[in-house]
């Protein structure tokens, strides 16, 4: 990792904000050391172990007591048997809180990580179903973040955009297989059927509420929507169009383009680079196809590093 990447994580950032703050409460307790700032002191140890989280239990007391020391230098005081008691006290409390929201951010990870693995499991279970769209959930999840990526989304949205990218199809377990299968020219009725997905998924989905803040209920109720308003379910046009659900159905199209598929065989990546094109303004959004389509021609083997 180089400078620059450091800069675009944010435990660096993060790490160096409150660095700061840390510099100017020893510096405000040194310059006005009749107040004594214990719960600035205590506040920032909080924002330590959330932001530190993820490290060893030793680099956590490590920072706790540097910071303690820094204090007791910078004031320069005289140390007594009832100074160090004090500092002993005071570094009590400080750990403590510092521990205590290091453990409940590390717990916020174990559940988060945890529900990352019931989504993919679900997405899975479904691609499997269908023996010709298997991946097709995790690729169309791939190529929605490598978008959003491009369009310089931040890591909360990249990871909506991923969640929504395995289950925007979550609906089709209410589509009989043989229709889903089926290699054949649908009937209308079995089409109307199909379109029914969005709305089915939508309603499985719409009782967990963080779905219905971040976004990821958007893309499953719209990523069939077009961008000149021609799509379903409900015929929603240009940007009134969720922009997750926007970027999610060129992600879709270009799957299913390049993909094998019960009715024909995977298409090539120019025919499916030239069909983004053709549909830029009717049924995608003109500039997110246009930095899809950038990302694809930067690299001809664009297809395979996805797929690895
Ligand atoms: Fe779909």
């Amino acid at each position: 990792m180089n400078i620059k990447d450091n800069f675009k994580n944010s435990t660096y950032n993060l790490g160096g904000l409150l660095s700061l703050l840390v510099g100017l409460v020893l510096l405000f307790d040194h310059l006005y050391n009749e107040f004594t700032f214990v719960s600035l002191y205590v506040v920032i140890m909080i924002l330590i172990g959330l932001a530190f989280s993820h490290k060893s239990n030793w680099f956590l007391i490590s920072i706790c007591l540097s910071i303690e020391l820094g204090g007791i230098l910078i004031n320069g005081e005289d140390i007594t048997i009832d100074y160090i008691d004090e500092a002993l006290f005071f570094f009590i409390i400080d750990s403590t809180a510092m521990f205590i929201s290091a453990y409940n951010a590390r717990r916020f990870t174990v559940v988060k990580k945890h529900r990352e693995e019931i989504v993919l499991s679900l997405a899975k279970a479904l691609d499997a179903r269908d023996a010709y769209t298997a991946k097709h959930s995790v690729n169309v999840a791939k190529y929605a973040v490598i978008i959003a990526q491009e369009l310089k989304m931040r890591k909360e949205q990249i990871e909506t955009i991923y969640v929504g990218g395995l289950l925007h199809d979550i609906g089709k377990i209410g589509v009989p297989e043989e229709i889903l299968m089926k290699a054949s020219r649908l009937t209308d009725q079995e089409f109307t059927r199909i379109k029914q997905h969005p709305l089915i998924g939508f309603e499985t989905l719409k009782h967990i509420k963080s779905f219905e803040r971040n976004g990821v209920l958007d893309i499953v109720l719209y990523h069939h929507e077009r961008y000149d308003g021609k799509g379903y379910p409900e015929g929603l046009k240009g940007d009134k169009i969720p922009v997750f659900a926007r970027i999610m159905a060129i992600a879709d199209s270009f799957d299913a383009m390049t993909s094998q598929r019960a009715y024909r065989g995977p298409k090539d990546l120019s025919y499916a680079m030239n069909e983004i094109h053709r549909n830029k303004g009717t049924q995608f959004d003109p500039k997110i196809a246009d930095i899809f389509l950038k990302v694809i021609a930067k690299d001809a083997g664009f297809l395979q590093i996805v797929n690895d």
